[in-house]
């Protein structure tokens, strides 16, 4: 294929830090701050550290560039991307896009609890939110997640409805330094009270007797989550980029930006849960952590009120700016498959998101009896996208453009700005070791579905 066939024909970011800064703020999101700490706890602390950023420079960096640059060069969503690229693989394009409308909604429920949380910390009733069985109580209850559903589903759908560069844009250079600087803050300040010492240890020192085998699953698992990767989202990101942008020094901004939210949410939440339940051994993994043992940290805090206000506007920002990748990666596919305009498609896919979550919602309220392959609702979409999906389009990925297009359909994207620098390190990661690495994540997370 010849490369000047490739086409930039829609309206993308105006900058290029808009761009990092859309992308950063979809890699950003539930994962850097509520499920990086505890896996980091659960798996050695500083060694689990240490191995996510190894593979966040190797593996990680080369899956984002491929995405960005399929995205860049097809100038296409991720429904005809993969087609365009070669016809065969047209059955990854629909799986790519079935992923977001999977995650989508779910992740808006979830939004929908964050929201509901700052709300009540707002309110001054944050000891609510504390007391035992909120969570539980809240949840079993199905109107009002629903309505708080429903509402995040509108807020990101107003951002969508304006279009890349006055909505996704716009915001996205105003959310993403202000969820920064508050990282920080709290960061600094959950340092300073008594008994995190502590558990700023168990978090940063190695502990090599932890290291395992599912400490490097885990971490590649995780990254691969936290970059928002083989799900369509950076292809459609990338189709909006400009072309005079520099691919791999946008990729590393993003990495970095990334990887700093995640590291600093640990250095945010271990030590005051650490110091809070008296032990590293305590700290609750999953949901839990952020909807029940939080909330009792900031109110045993001084000034805790306060610190769960900011932490959970940080939340709402955070996961909002991941919400709004995905719903947009949904849009653009329907855009130009139907080329209806974008307010349509956006009232038609928030409703019909309100309508696929609400079983989640009832998930946990009049069905929670029901489950599937053990899991409830909300849990097994979540595993089917993730466990499953995620992996299968990545290997898919790199087959196709470490064997049929070969790494040259990335490579000349990459280099219109200048030289690939790392492009040895990009030849083997995405010929050899990301879909190894991948294969084997597919595996363990089919056969060990608790990680
Ligand atoms: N990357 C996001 C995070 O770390 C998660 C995410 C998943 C975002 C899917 C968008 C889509 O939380």
């Amino acid at each position: 294929m010849e490369h000047n066939k490739t086409e930039q024909k829609k309206t993308g970011f105006a900058s290029k830090l808009g761009f990092v800064l859309a992308a950063a703020g979809s890699a950003v999101g539930l994962g850097n701050i509520w499920r990086f700490p505890y896996l980091a706890a659960k798996y050695g602390g500083g060694i689990f550290l240490l191995v996510y950023l190894i593979a966040t420079v190797t593996f990680g960096f080369a899956l984002l560039v491929t995405e960005i640059a399929i995205g860049r060069r097809t100038g296409k969503s991720v429904g005809q991307a993969y087609t365009f690229m070669n016809k065969r693989f047209k059955w990854l394009g629909i799986i790519a896009t079935a992923v977001p409308m999977i995650i989508f909604p779910y992740y808006c429920v979830i939004g929908g609890w964050v929201l509901k949380y700052l709300v009540c910390f707002v309110t001054f009733s944050g000891a609510d939110a504390a007391a035992d069985q909120y969570f539980s109580a809240f949840t079993a209850n199905t109107w009002e997640p629903l309505l708080y559903l429903a509402i995040y589903v509108l807020l990101t759908s107003g951002v969508v409805m304006l279009g890349v560069q006055k909505g996704i844009e716009k915001i996205s250079k105003i959310l993403m330094p202000v969820l920064i600087v508050m990282t920080i803050a709290i960061a600094v300040y959950s340092l300073t009270i008594e008994g995190a010492m502590d558990g700023l240890k168990y978090y940063l020192l190695p502990d090599f007797s932890k290291f395992s085998f599912e400490t490097v699953i885990a971490a590649i698992g995780q990254l691969f989550y936290s970059l928002s990767v083989a799900m369509g989202i950076m292809i459609t990101y990338g189709s909006y980029m400009r072309k005079d942008a520099n691919i791999e020094t946008c990729t590393r901004q993003i990495e970095v930006f990334d990887t700093c939210v995640a590291f600093l949410s640990g250095l945010m939440i271990i030590p005051a849960v650490v110091a809070f339940s008296g032990g590293a051994e305590n700290i609750n993994a999953g949901p839990g952590l952020m909807f029940i043992t939080l909330p009792k940290v900031f109110m045993a805090m001084p000034a805790g009120e306060i610190v769960g206000i900011a932490f959970f506007i940080l939340v709402t920002l955070a996961a909002l700016t991941s919400s709004i990748s995905l719903m947009e990666t949904i849009v653009a596919v329907i855009e130009e498959k139907f080329k209806i305009g974008r307010k349509k498609i956006c009232t038609i896919t928030a409703l019909a998101s309100i309508a696929v979550g609400m079983l989640s919602v009832l998930g946990y309220s009049i069905w929670s009896d029901f489950t599937i392959l053990g899991k409830q609702i909300l849990d097994f979409f979540d595993f089917v996208s993730n466990n499953l999906m995620l992996p299968v389009v990545a290997i898919g990925t790199c087959i196709l453009v470490g064997y049929v297009v070969k790494t040259k359909f990335v490579e000349e994207e990459v280099e219109l700005n200048g030289k690939f620098k790392a492009v040895g390190l990009y030849r083997v990661m995405v010929k050899f070791i990301a879909p190894a690495l991948l294969a084997i994540v597919f595996l363990w997370s089919l056969f060990m579905p608790a990680l």
